[in-house]
């Protein structure tokens, strides 16, 4: 399974990184709003750091537009893979830029229709928002299953990136359904790690180290 981190904050990015756990980026116009940092430069920073799949989302609402945009993006560097949202023109630049080579991530994935759709126009990823289906009364994860057993029947290369993660249990589950990538917010990585036990456990090893430590 890989990790992508879902944020635009490079400190968070270079934490993260470090633990050598994260696999891949992904950005969007909310979070580059959150960093109060432009896309170009953000992309190039984030490319520095971790060697794998960058996520930059156009903001076009037409086809021609987004494939545009897509190409300026794409020669910033070879990691970056073109967001593109689930709209029909979002559907028809995907066609163009699979066509062409150009990886794209198709977002705001909310139902197994629309991810058929992104993975029969060559989509390299698909982003199912799991939190704010689950915000609507929905069963997120309950999507993430149905995408996956779609793809496997028709053997789709479409990976399924996990998205709008809010708690560990997501990424638990995603584990568990075998989902090729959760997007994780450095706070559910917080969460990941943490146990108050292991943290119990090592305070007493190390109180007890203390009295040993200088016996012969
Ligand atoms: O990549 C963005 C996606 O993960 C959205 O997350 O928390 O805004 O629903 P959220």
């Amino acid at each position: 399974m890989q990790f992508f981190l879902d944020t635009a904050d490079i400190e968070s990015i270079k934490k993260y990184a470090a633990w050598g756990v994260v696999d891949g980026v992904t950005t969007n116009p909310s979070l580059l709003a959150k960093a109060g940092v432009s896309l170009e430069q953000r992309i190039k920073e984030i490319a520095e750091v971790v060697d794998g799949p960058i996520s930059a989302e156009v903001v076009s609402v037409n086809a021609g537009e987004m494939v545009e945009e897509a190409k300026k993006y794409a020669q910033w560097h070879k990691n970056v893979v073109i967001k593109l949202p689930m709209t029909e023109e979002g559907l028809k630049a995907l066609k163009m830029l699979s066509e062409e080579g150009i990886r794209c991530n198709v977002t705001l994935i909310f139902s197994a229709g629309q991810a058929l759709l992104a993975a029969k126009n060559g989509a390299a990823f698909v982003s199912p928002f799991v939190g704010r289906l689950d915000d609507i009364s929905e069963d997120g994860m309950a999507l993430i299953s149905e995408i996956m057993a779609i793809y496997k029947n028709y053997e789709f290369k479409t990976k399924v990136i996990v998205a709008s993660v809010r708690h560990p249990r997501h990424v638990i589950e995603s584990a568990l359904m075998g989902a090729d990538i959760a997007t994780i917010p450095p706070e559910v990585f917080d969460k990941l790690i943490k146990h108050p036990m292991t943290d119990k456990g090592v305070e007493a090893f190390l109180k007890d180290w203390e009295k040993v430590k200088n016996l012969k």
